[in-house]
């Protein structure tokens, strides 16, 4: 073995930390040459890819890895990070999470072919693309945000006073029923369109807040609470179309990091999308399920599976544009609001099709982590 592969044997076995130099031996005059060079730089023997000499720099920031010592290991090692193919030039070192574009040439020393590897630091140039990236995503997050928000907060604006009229009907009429001593099935019937009115009011009370403040507020929230209180406002339209709305949330359910009303908002909106895909289907066959579980990536995660029509490629790919619906008297909102809700929360809002028939609507939340900054 000549005393430069020797050497090689060393930096190879080096660990973190520990900068093997070279002492007199004829990969010297190699190495003095590779510390002029600005980058972090190494020559390897072209026939086995061992590692010859490496300047300062590379030893800095590669002789932790302890692929480093074999070319073929090393760039195994580094391209799994790589940007885009395996091809990619710019790769990411795994042990600083700092990117590099490798750049090779040919070079001899002492009759020895080597393959000369400059390592040039690209993490800034990367970070800068990075944060573009998310500043343009952040931006047209606002936008949808935006738009939705104007137009809540126009209809905010229009429906408050009838909901307000409609209430204060709705008291009067429970007190002259009372007083009369009415039949208990109309007593019942204005006690619920009462429920419903005020659940409205307190939506639209929470929207004009939101758009006001636009900062909602998010704190410990039960699901069990929430999908209880959108059942419940759900109840009669289940009635009616003869359908049993199954809850299955998991007994041990964590609490969630949320606005409540804006996430009871989005469970209503997909019940009842659920609940409308099944008008057409037999009763026999209506089946509506709310699952709830903690999922692999340990956020909490509802699901809304219905039997119902179900919906091709094209009606997916359209499913989450606004003013998108298969409905006459549909707006196509509904789900662009969702969405748009449950990517504030840091959530996911899906679809997938439903095995056996029928959709599943699902969305994901953080779960509150008490004394978490969230
Ligand atoms: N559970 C479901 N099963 C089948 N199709 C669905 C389901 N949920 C949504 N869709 C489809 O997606 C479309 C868009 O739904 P979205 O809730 O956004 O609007 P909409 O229900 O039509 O109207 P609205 O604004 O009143 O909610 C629907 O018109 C329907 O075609
Ligand atoms: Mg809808």
């Amino acid at each position: 073995m000549s005393p430069a592969r020797a050497k090689v044997a060393k930096v190879a076995k080096a660990g973190a930390g520990k900068r093997p130099r070279a002492t007199a031996s004829p990969a010297r005059g190699t190495i003095s040459l590779l510390e002029a060079v600005p980058f972090a730089c190494a020559a390897y023997a072209r026939d086995d890819g061992t590692l010859v000499a490496a300047n300062r720099r590379f030893d800095d920031e590669f002789a932790a890895l302890p692929e480093h010592g074999q070319r073929e290991q090393l760039l195994a090692r580094l391209s799994e990070g790589a940007l885009d193919e395996a091809e990619s030039p710019e790769v990411r070192a795994p042990h600083s999470g700092r990117w590099y574009s490798l750049h090779w040439g040919q070079a001899q020393h002492d009759g020895q072919p080597l393959a000369l590897l400059t390592a040039i630091d690209i993490s800034e140039r990367i970070e800068a693309l990075d944060s573009r990236k998310s500043q343009q995503e952040k931006l047209l997050f606002t936008s949808r945000m935006m738009s939705v928000g104007e137009m809540a907060a126009t209809l905010a604006h229009e429906l408050n006073q009838p909901l307000a009229a409609i209430v204060n009907y709705l008291n009067g009429s429970l007190r002259l029923v009372d007083q009369a001593g009415g039949p208990a099935q109309v007593e019942r019937a204005l006690q619920a369109a009462r429920t419903q009115a005020e659940h409205a009011a307190a939506v639209i009370s929470r929207v004009r807040e939101f758009v006001r403040a636009r900062e909602p507020r998010r704190d410990a929230q039960d699901v069990h609470a929430m999908a209880a209180t959108v059942l419940e406002l759900l109840r009669l339209e289940a009635e009616r179309q003869q359908l049993r709305i199954d809850v299955a949330l998991a007994a041990s359910l964590p609490h969630v990091y949320a606005d409540r009303v804006m996430v009871e908002q989005v469970l209503l909106n997909l019940v009842k999308n659920a609940i409308e895909s099944m008008r057409g289907i037999p009763a026999a066959k209506r089946e509506l399920r709310v699952e709830g579980r903690v999922n692999l990536d340990d956020e909490v995660e509802i699901r809304v599976c219905d039997r119902g029509t179900g919906l091709s490629s094209a009606e997916q790919d359209q499913l989450f544009s606004p003013f998108f619906t298969t409905k006459n008297d549909g707006l196509g909102i509904g789900l662009a609001i969702c969405r748009s809700i449950i990517e504030y929360h840091k959530g996911r809002l899906f679809f997938e099709p439903h095995e056996g028939g029928g959709s599943v609507f699902g969305f994901t939340l953080p779960r509150y982590e008490a004394g978490g900054d969230q």
